[in-house]
């Protein structure tokens, strides 16, 4: 395996002795563990465990921090799902916190004169943003699973908005390519341009106001943030750009409470995302498509083959039924069923690509990424993978004026157009349709993976590509590798349209390139793309935990591709 990138990593892993009193057979993990993309979350999930906080404290704290320390991939204007595993019961919960569509967002509003998708109001502004829901979402696990006020939780968070932090290269890059965007906004203008001019690397970047709304939060719960004075001003923002949200539908949002997806791999539990993401499914179908394939024996070539033609077939399947599984009914039995990957399996050629024609479509560009994950593993056992996003590079770029809350621009993950490819180049039909208070499909997907031996967590950002980066990780867990192997391991990526497959630099050997193209593949190698269509670098930021429980250890692992300007940071008990 090749690692092509310095490892820095912005994970840590705080170990200790086993609590007396735990049968051999139930050991606790020897320590908490936490990957994120920030070192300063990290951090705060560190604080709050110390502070007598579980892993569900430690979430709240890690997703606010990076609320406030990442504003271009997630924040309170944004959603996510937090997959948790309760040691204590041993349930396994998705806490689905995805935005919902305003009641004024029909279809019709995001389409031009002629008929076309409106790319710029899809993207950015007033209409480009669901109804948030990551602020319930820390309510909830504060009240449902946590034990520590909010108060406590947040206090990370409100700290670091209000003292500042160092702003790192991403922020500064990702600022520049969304600027003209962004400074539309007097919201935006006040946060962003409080110094007259744009934030440089190494500028202490304070948010006064996202810390009075976080403060909210904190005291007085949902209603800080969906009631009174927030809402007021998040409402009065939007509509002072166009939109038409009111304070009733911010009001009436709540998070949802739903069974993750189940499958089997090999000899791992895979527990992960439902509808309203497609992640689940897709990855359902595609290890199952692949379970009988002896991946590890085989070459390079033939095993991308394979795997490409699963994915490919996933993806044929996620443009037509997935989506918010409240208003339209998904056939997650039938499309998850090992019967239906056998059937996809039976039409792959051993030697020949599958043009995506054949299964239908046209292709269509991808763009660039953002999002965020993180993995939390308390002493108890407790687990969260979580990813939040504001969708694509600081989101819509409106900040409702007063509030320090970027909004989403996740309307954009409707299919606001049938047939008409979204950002990711995905497109989707009536199953992801927009409507009143639905939720907007999603690629993200928060995993656990459990067997005999090892627990392990995983997730990452990349839009479309989540799903076959998660993939990758789980095939690279079943194949024995550590969590920074796998957080490392090169990628590659076939969504069905573009009929291409995406390669990281050097993730495919050139011998196997050549052998792919000649079964019929088209492959994008970054080195070519000299037009700068599709993807020309690497793609992704996976945080991941990996607890061999039968060695007794316990690994984090944090993607070496982002580094927020930090290095690795590993904590040992004063217990050990
Ligand atoms: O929910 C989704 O699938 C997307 N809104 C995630 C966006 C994302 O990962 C952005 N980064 N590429």
């Amino acid at each position: 395996m090749r690692i092509f990138f310095s490892r820095l990593l912005i994970c840590t892993v705080l170990l200790f002795l086993p609590l007396p009193g735990f049968a051999a057979e139930q050991q606790p993990p020897p320590g908490a563990a936490i990957a994120s993309a920030h070192y300063l979350a990290t951090a705060a999930g560190h604080e709050i465990l110390a502070r007598g906080g579980n892993a569900f404290d430690a979430a709240i704290a890690v997703s606010s921090t990076l609320a406030v320390v990442e504003p271009i991939s997630s924040g309170l204007g944004g959603g996510g799902f937090f997959l948790l595993h309760d040691a204590q019961t041993g349930n396994d919960i998705f806490l689905d916190a995805r935005e919902t569509s305003p009641i004024a967002a029909t279809k019709e509003k995001y389409l031009t004169a002629d008929g076309e998708l409106d790319r710029d109001r899809a993207t950015n502004g007033a209409w480009a943003a669901g109804i948030p829901g990551l602020p319930a979402a820390l309510v909830h696990l504060a009240t449902q699973h946590g034990r520590l006020p909010l108060s406590e939780s947040l206090a990370p968070a409100i700290r670091t908005a209000r003292d500042g932090f160092p702003v790192y290269e991403r922020l500064v890059k990702g600022y520049s390519s969304r600027q003209a965007v962004m400074e539309r906004y007097p919201g935006t203008r006040a946060v962003f341009l409080s110094s007259g001019k744009p934030l440089q690397t190494g500028d202490i970047f304070r948010q006064p106001d996202l810390a009075a709304t976080l403060e909210q939060l904190a005291a007085k719960g949902f209603d800080g943030f969906y009631k009174g004075d927030v809402a007021n001003k998040l409402v009065a923002g939007v509509n002072a750009q166009g939109g038409q949200w009111t304070a009733a539908e911010l009001a009436a949002y709540r998070v949802k409470i739903r069974s993750p997806l189940r499958f089997r791999y090999h000899n791992w539990d895979i527990v992960t995302a439902p509808p309203p993401s497609s992640g689940g499914i897709a990855l359902a179908q595609i290890l199952q498509i692949l379970e009988p394939y002896k991946l590890q024996d085989m070459d390079e070539t033939r095993r991308v083959h394979l795997i490409v033609e699963a994915m490919r077939r996933a993806y044929r399947d996620r443009t037509f039924y997935p989506g918010d599984p409240d208003f339209v009914k998904v056939p997650v039995k039938l499309l998850t069923a090992p019967d239906y990957a056998a059937g996809l399996r039976s039409g792959i050629h051993p030697e020949k690509a599958t043009p995506s024609t054949a299964l239908s479509g046209q292709p269509t560009p991808l763009e660039d990424e953002e999002t965020t994950h993180f993995s939390v593993m308390d002493g108890e056992g407790n687990l969260v993978a979580a990813t939040q996003t504001v969708n694509l590079l600081y989101g819509s770029g409106l900040i409702a004026p007063g509030t320090g809350v970027l909004l989403n621009n996740e309307m954009d993950d409707f299919a606001l157009r049938p047939g008409t490819p979204n950002a990711f180049g995905v497109m989707g039909y009536e199953a992801n349709a927009p409507q009143p208070g639905k939720r907007m499909l999603s690629s993200m997907s928060p995993t656990f993976m459990i067997s005999n031996q090892k627990t392990a967590i995983l997730g990452t950002p990349g839009g479309s590509r989540i799903i076959t980066m998660v993939l990758l990780g789980i095939l690279g867990f079943d194949n024995g590798l550590g969590a920074q192997d796998v957080a490392a391991l090169p990628r590659y990526h076939h969504q069905w349209l573009p009929d291409v497959i995406d390669t990281e630099p050097e993730a495919l050997s050139q011998d196997a390139v050549m052998a792919l193209r000649k079964m019929g593949h088209a492959v994008t190698v970054p080195a070519e793309n000299k037009d700068g269509a599709a993807s020309s670098h690497s793609w992704g930021n996976l945080q991941t935990i990996l607890w061999n429980r039968a060695a007794g250890t316990l690994e984090a692992g944090s993607d070496p591709r982002h580094d927020a300007g930090k290095g690795t940071v590993i904590l040992k008990s004063d217990k050990q």
